[in-house]
């Protein structure tokens, strides 16, 4: 289920140091996240992330939380290395990381089991495809009370930020198929997958952080 994406994975320039990439907006907003997740995660998650990029918000989420365990993953083999020098300085923590591309739809047969499924600055840079997609994987692999986080930047209508429209209007002249998503799309997407919107949380550069969770039983 790998692929390498044939556009560019990140919208800013990022230093690297062996291996490591820095993310300037993962610098400003790894903190805020860091502090959310401390509060959303369940004790002892195992977590999946898709497009984990850099990987330094999979460091910052469990420098907070000791207890989880994360795994990373990335269709883009630049951004695997990052994940893999930065996990090798976090001890246990986090696994060695996954080429797992959305795009393609397949399933993805040999994953550990994982409590919440994680995805952060992706669904806007990306097709829909890759939307539906992740919601058919949580609805397919994760455990009953399963939970999905996602970060990023929303359009809802007349309340959508400027800033947010600019951004839309950016991502569509580079690629027509990305776009900031519409929020209440997004919710009926995993809704008909059986997540509800459980939180939302207004996160900074007006960015929303959402959990979505499952019943106990399905
Ligand atoms: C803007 S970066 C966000 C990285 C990181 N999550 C963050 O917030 O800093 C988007 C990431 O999504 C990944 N990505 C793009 N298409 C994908 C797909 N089809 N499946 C999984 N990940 C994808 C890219 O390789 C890239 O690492």
């Amino acid at each position: 289920m790998s692929k390498t994406p044939d556009t560019p994975v990140a919208m800013e320039d990022r230093k690297v140091e062996d291996g490591r990439l820095y993310s300037p907006s993962a610098a400003r907003n790894r903190a805020a996240i860091a502090e959310v997740f401390g509060r959303v995660l369940p004790a002892r998650a195992r977590v999946l992330e898709i497009g984990s990029g850099t990987g330094e918000h999979a460091v910052a989420v469990c420098q907070a939380r000791p207890d989880i365990r994360w795994q990373p993953s990335d269709p883009d083999p630049v951004s695997r290395a990052s994940q893999a020098g930065w996990a090798r300085e976090s001890g246990a923590a986090i696994s060695a990381p996954l080429a797992l591309d959305l795009l393609t739809g397949e399933a993805v047969s040999d994953l550990a089991p994982f409590d919440v499924l994680v995805c952060m600055n992706v669904i806007h840079i990306a097709p829909w495809a890759v939307a539906e997609n992740l919601a058919r994987l949580a609805a397919e692999r994760l455990q009953p009370g399963g939970r999905v986080v996602l970060y990023g930047p929303y359009k809802e209508g007349d309340a959508t930020a400027p800033s947010n429209l600019d951004f839309d209007a950016s991502l569509k002249s580079r690629n027509p198929a990305w776009g900031v998503r519409d929020l209440d799309s997004v919710i009926t997407l995993f809704a008909e997958a059986g997540f509800a919107l459980a939180e939302r949380v207004d996160m900074p550069a007006n960015n929303l952080l959402l959990v979505l969770s499952s019943p106990e039983t399905r």
